[in-house]
């Protein structure tokens, strides 16, 4: 894994949105797998900027998100899917029949799942997978003790998790307790990764899911095992490294 240390958000956000840009650019059709969260926002608004300025172009890009809320149709304000538009999507040229996002309310999960997976394989698999992590280590939704080899399925959400993810929820509204989410296994499948992360509260997870013993236990450390990988840290995120990049 390649690690990259840097001082602050901005500057992740800008080498991250740069190395997708670098792999746009070397393949105008490439398949993104994306992610939501609070970390790559800055990414998203780097990107967009790009765009902007014409210098990327996303007509032939193809776009898988990681994930989304059980139960909650893509209207809705608290879904991954509205996130993806509002935040991206409705701000470049991209074609909307190039982008999936798992269906919240779909009325047969397994289904889908299959459908989702079968998908990603018939674009030929992801080129270039955006991470972020949870501070238990999930990537995706994969929660503790999610296997390695998993695929897109249905998951129950920590109580961490629900804790950390409400912030992005209006007051009294419930974060949804389940979700659907692309496996460790499928992610792995990624030719390339790139993981973002910021912050204190991330350090002492970042430690382990790179310096430990790979464990299903913290599933982002499964990567280790992963050929193409980079790491993009703010000094926080980084600070509890033994090995000092
Ligand atoms: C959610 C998403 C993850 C994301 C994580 C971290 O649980 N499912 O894909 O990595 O949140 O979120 P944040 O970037 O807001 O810390």
């Amino acid at each position: 894994m390649k690690i990259i240390v840097v001082s602050n958000y901005d500057e992740m956000s800008k080498i991250a949105a740069e190395f997708i840009g670098k792999e746009i650019k070397s393949k105008r059709n490439s398949v993104l797998g994306l992610a939501t969260g609070g970390t790559p926002l800055g990414t998203y608004t780097k990107l967009i900027q790009m765009h902007k300025k014409g210098e990327l172009d996303f007509t032939s890009v193809k776009t898988f998100n990681l994930d989304e809320y059980l139960g909650l149709s893509p209207k809705d304000k608290n879904s991954y899917h509205f996130f993806m538009w509002d935040n991206l999507f409705k701000h470049i040229n991209i074609n909307p029949a190039n982008v999936q996002i798992p269906k919240g309310d779909t009325d047969n999960p397994a289904k889908f799942c299959q459908w989702y997976e079968d998908r990603i394989k018939q674009a030929g698999g992801v080129d270039l997978q955006l991470l972020g992590i949870g501070r238990d280590g999930h990537i995706a939704f994969n929660e503790p003790g999610s296997p390695f080899d998993s695929r897109t399925r249905i998951v129950g959400l920590s109580q961490e998790t629900l804790e950390d993810n409400a912030r992005f929820f209006e007051k009294g509204q419930e974060v949804p307790c389940q979700a659907i989410t692309m496996g460790v296994g499928t992610i792995l499948e990624a030719k390339n990764i790139l993981l973002i992360a910021n912050g204190a509260k991330k350090a002492e997870i970042c430690a382990k899911f790179i310096e430990g013993q790979p464990s299903e236990e913290i599933s982002a450390s499964a990567l280790q095992k992963h050929k193409n990988v980079t790491i993009i840290l703010d000094k926080e995120a980084a600070s509890k490294l033994k090995n000092k990049v």
